[in-house]
């Protein structure tokens, strides 16, 4: 049975990721870091069947240690300080842990067994202010934000020990991916939560930031599969994964509103506290690659996902679940 271990399988995407290699057969290890407060929700449903292990992308030593005790077949690195608005207010954490967390954990595969095959979770803020648009494996990166440098980091790392050591280590430029269970302060999510909020009365209005900027938003689901696909091809490529769609925040205002029977301008309120210093104004990719070389194709429509996201936040405050 193949061995796969995770960081970040308590994010969104390691838990949907957890899910999909226990049904392809894997036994599944999950690196989790130490807390004061359990946050395994998004894990609840399979804990029993995964392993969780120690660890922390700030401590060198707890990741050799974790590969020697566990000796995994594949590293999906999926940890990360992953919100961009934090990013400039801790951008020497953010640093720490979304750039240079990277080469620990590289380094860590070097020295326990430089076999193990590596998935490193880059990122379409890496084309931030776009120089091109579709933005494609060949788009140059121009981030902005201490976040989106610090995947610049992250994938040239990956890319500098694959071609230095000769790992099997890819990249995955995803853009924007969202579900059920993508964390309350992204704005795809922090709509659906408050659009049910508001259609069960518990809420009256929603402040956000610009609703101009258009992002290439798909579904996490699908977004794990070309992780596995990408890292279980017979070479080490690195590949866009998007859906080739971009629309803007006050497009998926007005889906999730209405979706509720809502009219979102009842309800919006512009705050400055939610801009940010430099915005990211378009994103929309090119998947070709991936559809041609891995067979990768989205299944989940930009209205699709909107959709799902209210139903799932209405029911769970229906079901007097608490909401994270
Ligand atoms: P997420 O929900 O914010 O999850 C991040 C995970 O990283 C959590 O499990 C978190 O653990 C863990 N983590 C943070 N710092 C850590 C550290 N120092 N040591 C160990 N674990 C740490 O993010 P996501 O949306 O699932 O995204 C997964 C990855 O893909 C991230 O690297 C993100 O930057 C990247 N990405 C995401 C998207 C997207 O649209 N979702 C697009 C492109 C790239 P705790 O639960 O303990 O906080
Ligand atoms: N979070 C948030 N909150 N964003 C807002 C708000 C608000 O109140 N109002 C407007 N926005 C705009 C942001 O300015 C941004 O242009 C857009 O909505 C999307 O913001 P987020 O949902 O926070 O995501 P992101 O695009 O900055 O970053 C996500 O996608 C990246 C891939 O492109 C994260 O998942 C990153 O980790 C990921 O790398």
């Amino acid at each position: 049975m193949p061995k796969a271990l995770i960081t970040g399988i308590t994010g969104q995407d390691g838990s949907y990721l957890a899910e999909f290699l226990l049904a392809q057969g894997y036994e599944v290890v999950g690196m989790v870091r130490r807390s004061s407060t359990i946050n395994f929700h998004r894990i609840e449903h399979i804990q029993e069947r995964i392993t969780l292990t120690p660890g922390d992308l700030l401590d060198q030593v707890s990741l050799i240690h974790m590969l020697e005790e566990h000796r995994p077949d594949e590293v999906y690195n999926l940890a990360a300080q992953s919100f961009v608005q934090t990013s400039w207010a801790q951008p020497v954490f953010t640093g720490e842990a979304t750039a240079l967390g990277v080469t620990r954990l590289l380094d860590a595969i070097r020295i326990v067994d430089p076999q193990i095959r590596f998935y490193q979770a880059s990122s379409s803020e890496m084309f931030g202010k776009v120089v091109e648009t579709p933005q494609r494996e060949t788009t140059p990166f121009y981030p902005r934000s201490p976040y989106g440098v610090a995947k610049v980091y992250g994938h040239w790392i990956t890319v500098n020990y694959r071609e230095s050591y000769g790992l099997h280590a890819v990249s995955g430029i995803l853009f924007n991916h969202e579900s059920p269970r993508r964390g309350l302060e992204f704005v795809t999510r922090k709509i659906t939560h408050q659009v049910a909020r508001i259609k069960l009365g518990l809420s009256r209005e929603l402040r956000l930031g610009n609703l101009d900027a258009r992002r290439d938003w798909g579904f996490a689901g699908d977004y794990v599969k070309a992780m596995w696909t990408m890292v279980n091809h017979d070479r080490p490529v690195d590949y866009v994964i998007a859906t080739g769609e971009t629309h803007s925040v006050e497009e998926f205002l007005n889906l999730a509103f209405n979706h509720a029977g809502l009219d979102w301008r009842d309800y919006v309120v512009q705050d400055p506290r939610f801009m940010r210093p430099a915005e990211v104004d378009l994103l929309v990719g090119d998947a070709t690659k991936a559809g041609r070389e891995l067979g990768w194709e989205p299944q989940v429509t930009f209205a699709g996902l909107v959709q799902m996201m209210v139903d799932a936040d209405v029911k769970m405050l229906q079901d007097g679940v608490t909401p994270v």
